[in-house]
C-alpha cells in the first residue's frame, strides 16, 4: 500500500460570486473531516476572503494559474508571490483550458511552475491528450512530453510537484476515462517521474475530467490515482464533499 495521501482539489473555474462562495465553503467545512487532503482553486480576486474563511482549518486553498514572471510590466498578471501574500498553497498550471485557450506551451508552463515553487506554493501540474490525439494512438506521447518539460525546469526540485492527468476529452463532457484508462496513463506518469526523481512513489498524481460522486471511488482505488482535480461537481457542497469522502 502506498503511502501518499489522498489530495481532492476542487477547480471553481470562472464560477462564483461572494454569497455562493460563502455558502459553497461553509458547506466543505461542515463536511469535515475528510480522510483526504482536501483544497479549493479560486478565482484570484477571491483568494483573500477564501482564505480568511478557511484559515482556521485543514481546507486548503490555491490559484488556477500563476505569472511565469516574478514582477513587472504584466497588466493582468498574478505573481506567485502574491498567491503566497495570500496563503495559497497551490496552484495550478497548465490547465488544458489555458493551453487552448490562451496559447500556453510546454515552456511556459513549466516557467510557472518554477515561478510558483520558488515561492513555496506547489504547483499542480496538467497533462492531459485530445481526443484526437488519443485516437491516433499519441497518448503517451503527448503526457510523457508535457510532463518531461516541467521535470528539466524544476530540476532537483521537480518531486515537489503535484501532477494531474486530465484528458481534455474527458473534461466538461461528462466522458469520464474508465478507472482502467487513468490508471494506465498514470502509471506511465509515475515511472518517468520515478526514473526523472527517484521519488516518484512519494509524488501525488491526481486525475480530472468529469469526476462525479458516482464515479470517484472506482477512480480513486487505483494504484496510481492518488486523487482527483474537480471541475463541475466542486461547485455543489454536497457534490464535493461525497467525492472528497470517496
Ligand atoms: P470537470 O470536472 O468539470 O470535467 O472539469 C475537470 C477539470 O478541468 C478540473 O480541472
Amino acid at each position: 500500500m502506498s503511502t501518499r495521501k489522498k489530495l481532492v482539489v476542487g477547480n471553481w473555474k470562472m464560477h462564483g460570486s461572494r454569497p455562493a462562495n460563502a455558502e459553497l465553503l461553509a458547506g466543505v467545512l461542515a463536511g469535515r473531516p475528510y480522510g483526504a487532503e482536501v483544497a479549493v482553486c479560486v478565482p484570484a480576486v477571491f483568494l483573500t476572503e477564501t482564505a480568511a474563511t478557511l484559515a482556521a482549518s485543514d481546507v486548503r486553498w490555491g490559484a488556477q494559474d500563476v505569472s511565469a514572471h516574478e514582477q513587472g510590466a504584466y497588466t493582468g498578471e498574478v505573481s506567485a508571490a502574491m498567491l503566497a501574500e495570500c496563503g495559497c498553497r497551490y496552484a495550478i498550471v497548465g490547465h488544458s483550458e489555458r493551453r487552448a485557450y490562451h496559447a500556453e506551451g510546454d515552456m511556459l508552463v513549466a516557467q510557472k511552475a518554477q515561478a510558483a515553487l520558488a515561492k513555496g506554493v506547489t504547483p499542480i501540474v496538467c497533462v492531459g491528450e485530445t481526443l484526437a490525439e488519443r485516437e491516433a494512438g499519441q497518448t503517451e506521447a503527448v503526457v510523457k512530453r508535457q510532463l518531461s518539460a516541467v521535470i528539466h525546469q524544476l530540476t532537483h526540485c521537480a518531486a515537489e510537484m503535484v501532477v494531474a492527468y486530465e484528458p481534455v476529452w474527458a473534461i466538461g463532457t461528462g466522458r469520464t476515462a474508465t478507472p482502467e484508462q487513468a490508471q494506465a496513463v498514470h502509471a506511465v506518469l509515475r515511472a518517468q517521474l520515478q526514473a526523472a526523481t527517484g521519488h516518484g512513489e512519494r509524488m501525488r498524481i491526481l486525475y480530472g475530467g468529469s469526476v462525479k460522486a458516482d464515479n470517484a471511488t472506482a477512480l480513486f482505488s487505483q494504484p496510481d490515482i492518488d486523487g482527483g482535480l474537480i471541475g463541475g461537481a466542486s461547485l455543489k457542497a454536497a457534490d464535493f464533499i461525497a467525492i472528497c469522502r470517496a
